[in-house]
C-alpha cells in the first residue's frame, strides 16, 4: 500500500511508519491521521508484526495538528467533523508502538507520542503543548495523558504557559522512556522494537493491555484484569515452551500460539 503523507516499511517483524510532510514539519492534517491510522491497523492485523515504530524527520517528529487546516473551523465543525477521533483507533492497536522522536513534538505531535507505549527521544527532541498560544487547548489527549505521565503540576505548567521542554527535562519528568544521541535514535528504536517483536505475541498483547488498564482504571480493577490476563497466558503453547526452555537452559522458540 502507498500513502500520501507517510512512508511505511516492514523490517523483520517490525512495522515502520515515517511521517513525511517535511514542508509542514509533519503537521498532522486529516490525511496524516487517515494514513497513520490505516497503516497502524494494517500492521496490527498482521501476525508477522510484533512491534511498530512511528517516527518523523530529524527536524520534527510532528509540529502539531495542522493549524492551516483548522484555523477557519467553527466549534461545531470540530465536533461534527471528528477531526481527531480516529486517533483513538491508533491508540487502541494491540501491538506495542514505539515513538522515535527527534526535533519538535509539539501539540498534537506530543499527543501522538503519548499515544505510543514507549517514547525514545533524540537529545534534540523538544516536547510541549503550545495550543494556549493559539487561544485553544490540547485536543488529542494532552491534558489527560500528560498528567498521567508527568503529574499535575508539571503538566499544568506546560499546558498553561505553552512552553517547550527539551528531551533531558522530558526524561526527568517521566514523559520519555530514554534519551539517546540523535544519530543513534533510529537504530535504538529498531533494537527495542526487535526485542519486543522476538517475544511471544499473546504475552506482548496481554502486557500492553494490562499496562493500558492501569492508565484507565482503579487499582483493584487493574489488579483483577492483570490476574486474569496472567492466568490466561498459561493456556498458550509459548508459556509451556518459555518455561521449559528456562529449565532446559536453552533459548525459547516461540510460535505465537
Ligand atoms: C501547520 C505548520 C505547523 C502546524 C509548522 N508548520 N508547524 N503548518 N500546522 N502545526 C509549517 C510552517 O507554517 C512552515 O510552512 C513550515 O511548517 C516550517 O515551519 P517554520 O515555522 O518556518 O519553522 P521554524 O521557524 O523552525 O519553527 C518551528 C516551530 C514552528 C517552532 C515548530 O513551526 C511552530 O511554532 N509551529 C506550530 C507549533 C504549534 O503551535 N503546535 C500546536 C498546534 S495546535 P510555511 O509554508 O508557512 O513556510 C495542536 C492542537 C492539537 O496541535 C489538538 C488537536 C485539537
Amino acid at each position: 500500500t502507498s500513502y500520501e503523507t507517510i512512508l511505511t516499511e516492514t523490517r523483520g517483524r517490525v512495522g515502520w511508519i515515517t511521517l513525511n510532510r517535511p514542508e509542514a514539519l509533519n503537521a498532522l492534517n486529516s490525511q496524516v491521521m487517515h494514513d497513520v491510522v490505516t497503516a497502524a491497523e494494517a500492521f496490527d492485523a498482521d501476525e508477522g508484526i510484533g512491534a511498530i515504530v512511528v517516527t518523523g524527520s530529524e527536524r520534527a517528529f510532528a509540529a502539531g495538528a495542522d493549524i492551516k487546516e483548522m484555523s477557519d473551523k467553527t466549534g461545531l465543525d470540530m465536533l461534527m467533523g471528528d477531526h481527531f477521533g480516529a486517533w483513538g483507533r491508533f491508540a487502541a492497536v494491540r501491538t506495542p508502538v514505539i515513538a522515535a522522536v527527534s526535533g519538535y513534538a509539539l501539540g498534537g505531535g506530543c499527543e501522538l507520542a503519548m499515544m505510543c507505549d514507549i517514547i525514545l527521544a533524540a537529545d534534540t527532541a523538544q516536547f510541549g503543548q503550545p495550543e494556549i498560544n493559539l487561544a485553544v487547548i490540547p485536543g488529542m489527549g494532552g491534558t489527560q495523558r500528560l498528567i498521567r505521565a508527568v503529574g499535575y503540576y508539571k503538566a499544568a505548567e506546560l499546558v498553561l504557559t505553552g512552553r517547550t521542554m527539551p528531551a533531558e527535562e522530558a526524561e526527568r519528568a517521566g514523559l520519555v522512556s530514554r534519551v539517546v544521541p540523535a544519530a543513534e535514535l533510529l537504530d535504538e528504536a529498531g533494537k527495542v522494537a526487535d526485542t519486543i517483536a522476538s517475544k511471544s505475541l499473546p504475552s506482548v498483547f496481554a502486557a500492553k493491555a494490562a499496562l493500558d488498564a492501569a492508565m484507565e482504571t482503579s487499582l483493584a480493577e487493574g489488579l483483577r484484569f492483570e490476574r486474569q490476563a496472567f492466568a490466561s497466558l498459561f493456556d498458550t503453547a509459548d508459556q509451556k515452551e518459555g518455561m521449559a526452555a528456562f529449565r532446559e537452559k536453552r533459548k525459547p522458540d516461540f510460535t505465537g500460539r
